[in-house]
């Protein structure tokens, strides 16, 4: 037996499958996918084939012969779910699996018409990363192998369908009133970039490869948000080469998505928190978009190498700023992540092993061990290596290890091998060693400082001493030196001093969700009840988690906010994604009813 990742079944000793196709009816009435899933292999094969599986219904296994295939579900692991092992025959080349998924599959969320802008149709959207491709294909489920795919998803009328892939045409359904849409990825990915959605969609084109779709009700302000997007590819090729998808395309979900962007290849799936009307939060499409060469063309081997898909795309994500938007914006985002990298060493402690780039996560789920540290301690070693070895130097490192790299999965130490073959002496003059198997910090980390920073951070730190920006100049900041300051305000704060921000800021009628949050989390921290109604009305629409555990923590403090924390919960919980559900829970854990 020689398994290859700590959170699958797939055996490299075993028959590689190749190519996945698909054949799958959406059951919004049962909640579940149904239909099969036929595995290619790279040439004939026989014997054992373990698959992951995760509360999928196995009805039968054919070979493409029509004969049957023994398989055995084995008992159900709690973070990997169900080993399914196939006897294949010998010289078998395809197996065809009829099954279907549960209802409870973590990787499907399927949204109530009230949930959606519409309000009368159902949603359904998937999120694989990490490990929940498998609660709806069965397939060897780590990012070590990759497949093709082709599916053909049936609905019913009027919904579309998108997926991780090149849309190949639709036609009428196997019955009245529903349609089949037809999709094909030629480019091997990892199971986990599988992506699925349905709804009643819009589209709008933004330039001749990327379109935007969107329920109709929100595409027409998505792609305004979003019509820089063929700029920021031709910036992004010129640092790392050509874009190697073909298109690129977006989709922005309903509010309940778990996450800011999922970079599924081809259509990068986001949150509608990123439109805040004037394109300040387009960063998250950047970062998407870097993940087209780091992450989708070069991918981590397994989650213990999480880092290399993180971490260098927040360093892309920042160059790529950087070119359109000058230095000091990278310089703000790279404290806006300093916040963030320093609240997840509080919360985990900084002597905590999952403070480490390369980590060992046998026996940890993913989602568990999610934080900022792979996405700010990772970019920071990227911009150590960039500083040391020189731009030059470094870009052209970066280009060539996406083309050696490209279309495989690596860890930590093929990184470094490739890191010593092309830049002999740099891992070794960094530390890279602690770098990579270190917890915390280490001391030689890149600063990132302008003077513009320190004015607003000093500014914010003697908020409590009555320092006060002068509202003229507030009215020109752009929404990062807004956040800058904000997220260095101490807390808590009286209420008057809520008040007075709230007369700066407006925070309570913000667009913007990142400032939005920010200001909700300050009133949240300081019992601030002025506040309360909009932490309500923010935390039944939006499952993104990143909003969800600072306004969940921060309501921990007062008997009155917990109380609150508690209530609103109870309503929300039905609508939330069941990855959101997890991380509110673990807070309100803190601080029990
Ligand atoms: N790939 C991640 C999201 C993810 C990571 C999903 C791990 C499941 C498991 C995506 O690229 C991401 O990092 N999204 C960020 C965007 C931000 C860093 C600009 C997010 O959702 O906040
Ligand atoms: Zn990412």
């Amino acid at each position: 037996m020689s398994r290859i990742d700590p959170h699958s079944y797939a055996d490299a000793a075993q028959p590689r499958v190749r190519r996945l196709d698909l054949d799958l009816d959406v059951d919004f009435d049962r909640r579940i996918l149904s239909g099969e899933a036929v595995l290619s292999l790279d040439g004939p094969g026989e014997g054992p084939l373990d698959l992951d599986s995760k509360g999928l219904l196995i009805r039968g296994v054919v070979t493409d012969g029509g004969a049957a295939v023994p398989f055995e579900l084995a008992g159900e692991e709690p973070i990997l779910g169900r080993r399914l092992r196939l006897s294949l025959p010998s010289g078998t080349r395809r197996v065809a699996i009829r099954y279907e998924t549960s209802p409870e599959a973590v990787a499907l969320q399927w949204l109530e018409p009230a949930q959606t802008a519409g309000g009368a149709h159902p949603f359904l959207y998937s999120q694989c990363q990490a490990i929940h491709a498998r609660t709806v294909i069965p397939v060897p489920d780590t990012p070590a192998l990759r497949v093709s795919y082709r599916a053909a998803v049936t609905l019913p009328e009027p919904l579309s369908a998108v997926m991780s892939a090149g849309g190949a045409g639709d036609r009428p359904g196997p019955r009245p009133f529903t349609r089949t849409f037809l999709f094909e990825m030629p480019q091997p990915i990892p199971p986990y970039l599988f992506a699925l959605a349905a709804g009643r969609l819009a589209a709008r084109d933004l330039s001749p490869r990327a379109r935007v779709h969107a329920e109709p009700e929100v595409v027409a302000a998505a792609a305004r948000e979003f019509d820089g997007v063929e700029a920021m590819i031709r910036t992004a090729e010129r640092l790392f080469g050509p874009y190697p998808w073909e298109r690129y395309d977006l989709l922005v979900l309903p509010p309940s998505f778990p996450y800011g962007g999922m970079e599924n290849p081809r259509m990068t799936f986001l949150t509608p928190t990123v439109i805040a009307g004037d394109r300040s939060l387009v960063d998250v499409v950047a970062h998407e978009l870097a993940h087209s060469w780091t992450g989708n063309l070069v991918t981590n081997a397994t989650m213990d190498h999480f880092w290399l898909n993180e971490g260098a795309t927040t360093w892309a994500e920042r160059r790529i700023l950087e070119a359109l938007h000058g230095e000091e914006a990278a310089v703000l985002s790279w404290a806006i992540g300093e916040t963030a990298l320093t609240q997840a060493f509080e919360r985990f402690g900084a002597g905590s092993p999952l403070t480490k780039l390369r980590t060992d996560l046998l026996g940890v789920d993913p989602d568990d061990a999610f934080s900022s540290i792979p996405y700010e301690k990772g970019s920071r070693f990227f911009a150590l290596l960039e500083r040391t070895a020189g731009r030059e130097r470094f870009d052209r490192f970066v280009a060539d290890y996406i083309a050696r790299f490209r279309f495989t999965s690596i860890t930590s130490e093929a990184f470094l091998a490739f890191l010593d073959e092309r830049l002999p002496g740099l891992s070794a003059s960094v530390g890279a060693a602690e770098w990579l198997s270190g917890t915390g910090m280490p001391a030689n980390a890149p600063v990132f400082r302008s003077a513009r920073l320190e004015e607003l951070t000093g500014l914010a730190r003697r908020f409590a001493a009555g320092a006060r920006p002068d509202p003229a100049a507030v009215a020109r900041w752009t929404p990062s030196e807004t956040l800058v300051y904000l997220q260095h305000v101490p807390r808590p704060l009286p209420g008057a001093a809520c008040a007075e921000l709230e007369s700066l800021f407006g925070f309570l009628a913000q667009g913007n969700h990142e400032l939005l949050v920010e200001g909700l989390t300050i009133a949240a921290a300081s019992d601030w009840e002025r506040g309360f109604g909009r932490i309500r009305d923010v935390l039944l629409t939006v499952g993104r988690m990143k909003y969800l555990r600072p306004l969940f923590k921060a309501l921990g403090g007062h008997p009155r906010t917990r109380a609150l924390a508690h209530e609103i919960y109870a309503a929300a919980r039905p609508r939330y994604h069941a990855l959101s559900r997890r991380v509110v829970e673990t807070e309100l854990a803190a601080y029990p009813a």
